[in-house]
């Protein structure tokens, strides 16, 4: 059976979400968006060819599963006007909030329902997003392989063990896109420093970044054997990585994946109520 699918709230991530389903097939006339602005619905509409209203009680009339995706601040509004709704049809829930936990969406919809949260990150948009998910205990295994084909439209998809660990998640690959962005950024300042052009800089420390990535994934090697089997003594790389390592590159890191995930901790207590 193919599921009837209402996204509410068509910003950016429900777009990615909705253009990931439709490059995999999924038909448009099963999918709804709602929308604060007709605008976005409009745009979304000649882009995409699927439903939409304004309107987010008629459009999870029919719906299978319904998407949250309005910003986190918008949640608790948007749940409670779809609770009586989501009650009578009980679809499966998916939100893709940020910071708002299982128990304040049970709150807010009422109990009984079966719910997915989980945090998907920015190449999404190009369908080469990551995203981790956890159920609550209503969620049967057929709404489960429902949720993980949708967030699969749009990259990898992993279920995680606890719902604490959506916020080791959202501090490594759901801020994560930006840690690779500052890499690049550095790597291509100091390409320009020691003297290449700006596109040259730009286009060679990109294609590494790609190619490295792409390496990594294809490779039955771990990323440290990689590293090290790039790192003949006596070379470059050996004084590139040394110089790293003096400099506490792992703790920086983990430093700052640790600060990400206490903000993560701190806005879900913010937003819960
Ligand atoms: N973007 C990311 O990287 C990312 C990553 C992981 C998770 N998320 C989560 O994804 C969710 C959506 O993020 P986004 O970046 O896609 O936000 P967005 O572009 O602002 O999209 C949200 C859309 O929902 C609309 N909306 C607000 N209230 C509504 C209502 N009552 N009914 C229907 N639509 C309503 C908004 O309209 P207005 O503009 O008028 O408010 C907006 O067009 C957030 O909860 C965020 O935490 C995003």
């Amino acid at each position: 059976m193919i599921a009837n699918l209402t996204f509410i709230g068509a910003g950016n991530m429900a777009s990615s979400l909705i253009g990931g389903l439709l490059a995999k097939g999924y038909p448009a006339d099963r999918i709804t968006a709602t929308d604060a602005q007709p605008e976005t619905l409009e745009r979304i509409k000649n882009a995409l060819y699927i439903n939409t209203t304004t309107d987010n009680l008629e459009a999870v009339n029919n719906a299978n599963a319904v998407i949250l995706a309005v910003k986190p601040q918008s949640m608790k509004a948007v749940a409670l006007e779809l609770a009586p709704a989501l009650q009578k049809r009980k679809p499966l829930v998916i939100s893709i909030a940020a910071g708002i936990n299982l128990s304040s969406l049970e709150k807010w919809l009422g109990s009984g329902l079966a719910i997915v949260r989980c945090m998907p990150n920015t190449p999404a948009l190009i369908q080469q997003g990551a995203t981790g998910l956890f159920a609550n205990k209503n969620t049967s295994e057929a709404d489960k392989t429902l949720a993980q084909n949708i967030l699969e439209a749009v990259g990898l998809a992993l279920w995680l063990d606890t719902e604490n660990q959506l916020d080791a998640v959202t501090a490594l690959s759901g801020s994560g896109p930006a840690y690779f962005f500052l890499m690049i950024e550095a790597m291509e300042q100091a390409g320009i420093k020691l003297g290449l052009n700006e596109k040259t800089a730009r286009q060679l420390t990109l294609q590494t970044a790609l190619g490295a990535a792409a390496m990594a994934q294809g490779s039955s090697d771990t990323p440290e054997e990689l590293r090290k089997k790039v790192t003949s003594p006596g070379g470059t790389t050996e004084q590139a990585i040394h110089s790293f390592q003096q400099s506490k590159f792992n703790l920086i890191v983990q430093t700052a994946v640790e600060a990400a995930n206490a903000r993560s901790i701190g806005l879900s207590s913010e937003l819960g109520e």
